[in-house]
């Protein structure tokens, strides 16, 4: 068998056509367009990278970005008090924080801090708190961005088997609740997980989201399975790969996404709808 892709680069494209034309849209019925605040601490430069494609997205989609670069040094109050700046400004509808922040700050506490309206992320407590208990919210990009890539693939998860690889607060754990709302069975491994291999090989469903280069090998995927690789990973030699051994993996399962064109431009697109979300709600369309 050889999987079919999940085109992730298409498929988002797709979506930020979608939303361009109901930002568009509102702008008839005279509304602004909507506002997206992103905020980089420092000079990572896989994070320099991820806020250049967002904005870039969002000039696409016609959503207003707002960039604020801030330096390394700055201090914790500093940050919050710009935090509370953008909560408080109405042009801005989603602001983003950037992650990782540099390790005097409090990333807790900077979450904490965004309106919860306003957090496109989705990760502040009081989003992911609806989204345990399956209530309407923001929800973070990447695991819906999975769930709009299912979805499109007309991949049916009621009742299936999921095996989620990780368990941070960004990816594994809001993916299990995704999945879980979905009607499948969930097993989150992790780095203290026994016999991963065999639970792999259970797994109908896969998502890899561990952040180790080419980890999941051919022979632990069970024939057929679906398989959504979330990593993105860097190798010396300046290539990207995922956290599955694709070429292996590819002929054992019967979809797969590609690293790069696979996940990541869709989390980028997720954003923009959250964005919309987070507009409509604020500023809703009466007629
Ligand atoms: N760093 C890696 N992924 C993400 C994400 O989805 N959002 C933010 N804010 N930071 C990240």
């Amino acid at each position: 068998m050889t999987a079919q892709l999940i085109d992730g680069k298409q498929i988002s494209q797709q979506l930020i056509e979608q939303i361009r034309q109901r930002v568009a849209a509102r702008s008839d019925r005279g509304k602004r367009a909507p506002g997206l605040a992103v905020v980089r601490v420092g000079e990572d430069p896989a994070s320099r990278i991820y806020v250049r494609n967002k904005l870039k997205a969002c000039e696409r989609a016609g959503v207003q970005s707002f960039s604020h670069e801030v330096p390394d040094s700055v201090a914790q109050p500093e940050l919050l008090a710009l935090i509370d700046r953008l909560n408080g400004d109405p042009a801005v509808d989603g602001i983003l924080v950037q992650l990782p922040l540099p390790d005097h700050i409090d990333s807790d506490a900077v979450t904490d801090s965004i309106e919860p309206s306003k957090d496109v992320d989705g990760f502040h407590p009081y989003n992911i708190g609806r989204l345990m208990l399956g209530l309407p919210g923001l929800r973070p990009c990447t695991p819906r961005g999975v769930m709009t890539l299912l979805q499109h693939a007309g991949i049916d998860i009621d009742g299936k088997d999921a095996v989620i690889l990780g368990r941070s607060n960004i990816v594994g754990r809001p993916m299990a609740l995704e999945l879980l709302h979905a009607g499948a069975t969930i097993t989150v491994c992790h780095s203290r997980t026994r016999e991963l291999p065999e639970k792999v090989a259970r797994a109908d469903l896969l998502v890899a989201a561990l952040g180790k280069p080419r980890f999941v090998q051919g022979s632990w995927v069970k024939p057929g399975a679906v398989v959504i690789d979330v990593g993105i990973n860097r190798l010396d030699n300046g290539s990207l790969v995922g956290d599955v051994d694709f070429e292996a993996v590819r002929r054992e399962a019967a979809w797969i996404t590609p690293v790069p064109g696979g996940v990541g431009p869709m989390t980028v697109a997720t954003l923009l709808e959250n964005t919309l979300q987070a507009a409509e709600i604020r500023d809703p369309d009466r007629s």
